[in-house]
């Protein structure tokens, strides 16, 4: 789809990694970096596993949604963090698994994070335009989601510090 360098943004979010310190530094702009560098990613969000929920942490978009914290198993979100695998959703209204949070939203992708094999996080992009999402934009979230993936471990119990190293 025209209006997304993907290569561009994989550019910058190394840079951001490289220049930001913290987990929470390095997920807020990459999250920016979606929402602003990417035509029609409307509303863009990371939600961490938190025992048997997905919890939101740093989003941008045009509002505050809702769904702050979602079930594993309900939504479209909680549907993605069950299977472990990408989904995507052509037309919102068309699947009852969808959770509405915003009026304008028709089309969604939801993008697992895993580490070492665990679902330990996800990304969820929302766009205003039905179909909004391709096999590009699937493998690019999937490549971003491999790239964050040590940042993503709020909650999780990993042996060793909070914040485990992870080399980028
Ligand atoms: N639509 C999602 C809920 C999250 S909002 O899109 C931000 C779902 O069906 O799980």
């Amino acid at each position: 789809m025209s209006g997304r360098d993907y290569a561009a943004v994989e550019a910058e979010i190394a840079a951001a990694i490289a220049r930001e310190g913290e987990a929470d530094a390095i997920l807020r702009a990459v999250v920016d970096l979606l929402h602003d560098r990417l035509d029609g990613y409307s509303w863009v969000g990371v939600y961490f596993v938190e025992g048997g929920d997905l919890v939101l942490g740093p989003w941008r978009g045009p509002a505050a949604t809702e769904h702050v914290r979602i079930p594993i198993g309900q939504g479209i979100c909680g549907a993605a963090a069950a299977a472990g695998t990408t989904v995507v959703v052509d037309d919102v209204n068309a699947d009852s698994r969808y959770l509405a949070c915003f009026t304008s939203t028709r089309s969604e992708i939801v993008t697992p994070v895993l580490y070492d094999g665990m679902v330990v996080a996800e990304i969820d992009v929302d766009a205003d335009e039905p179909k909004a999402f391709g096999d590009e934009d699937r493998a690019f979230l999937e490549r971003v989601a491999e790239t964050i993936s040590g940042y993503c471990l709020v909650g999780w119990d990993t042996g060793g510090e909070d914040w485990p190293e992870v080399s980028p």
